[in-house]
């Protein structure tokens, strides 16, 4: 069993019905499971994590429970780690999800990959607006060098270290830019928080 993995077991009495997460988080989840593997697998999910509701209302609240529960069965019927189930995910919230149906937020965070980065520790008072039970991540931001950012990503709720690494992902190819990730400090290996420095090219070609 994986790190992150035990950890949303170990915190599942902590969670289960004290936060919330809206549903459009997932109904992205199902967006992403039945584009790249069909409503068969899909339903296959939904059986599999035992959770009730066969939809999800973006405006209302979901146990995380909820959430955390359709990541594992999707790992379970797919075939795929949690890891990269989560990499996916945060990929697809940029690319699909936030372009979709909130590209003017995702423009509002800037121009370029640098202005998005250092806006990202103010970004979710705008998501606030729209939802106003928001129960956001925190993050920090420093600017080592040209292309180089280290992000500290604070949240209570444990196991999205690698949901984040996809986001980061996710807005480099937003931006077309080719990033490189490293996890540095690892809150699931009992560091404080999870830092990521991210690099990326200048001036690529
Ligand atoms: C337009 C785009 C976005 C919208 C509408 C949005 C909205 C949300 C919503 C609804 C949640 C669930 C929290 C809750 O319901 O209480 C959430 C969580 C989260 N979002 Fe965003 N978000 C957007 C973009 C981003 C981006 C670009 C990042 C980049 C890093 C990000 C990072 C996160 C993280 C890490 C969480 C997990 C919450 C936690 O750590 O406690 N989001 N967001």
């Amino acid at each position: 069993m994986s790190q992150s993995h035990s950890s949303w077991l170990n915190c599942r009495v902590k969670y289960e019905e004290k936060i919330q997460m809206y549903g459009l988080v997932n109904q992205a989840v199902q967006d992403l499971v039945v584009t790249k593997f069909g409503e068969k697998s899909w339903q296959d999910v939904l059986e599999r994590s035992g959770v009730k509701e066969t939809q999800f209302i973006s405006s209302q609240s979901y146990p995380d429970q909820t959430t955390y529960d359709l990541a594992t069965a999707a790992s379970e019927v797919l075939g795929i780690s949690l890891k990269d189930v989560l990499i996916a995910f945060g990929e697809w919230w940029v690319l699909d999800t936030a372009q979709k149906k909130y590209g003017h937020l995702l423009k509002s965070g800037g121009p370029t990959l640098r202005d998005f980065l250092l806006y990202l520790p103010r970004f979710h008072s705008s998501v606030e607006i729209i939802y106003p039970d928001l129960k956001p991540p925190e993050f920090e931001v420093e600017e080592a060098a040209p292309g180089h950012i280290i992000l500290h990503y604070f949240s209570d709720r444990p196991g999205l270290t690698w949901f984040v690494y996809g986001l980061i992902q996710g807005l480099g190819a937003f931006h077309s830019v080719e990033v490189t990730i490293e996890i540095r400090d690892y809150k699931d290996h009992g560091a404080d928080h999870d830092v990521f420095i991210i690099r990326w090219d200048q001036n690529p070609g």
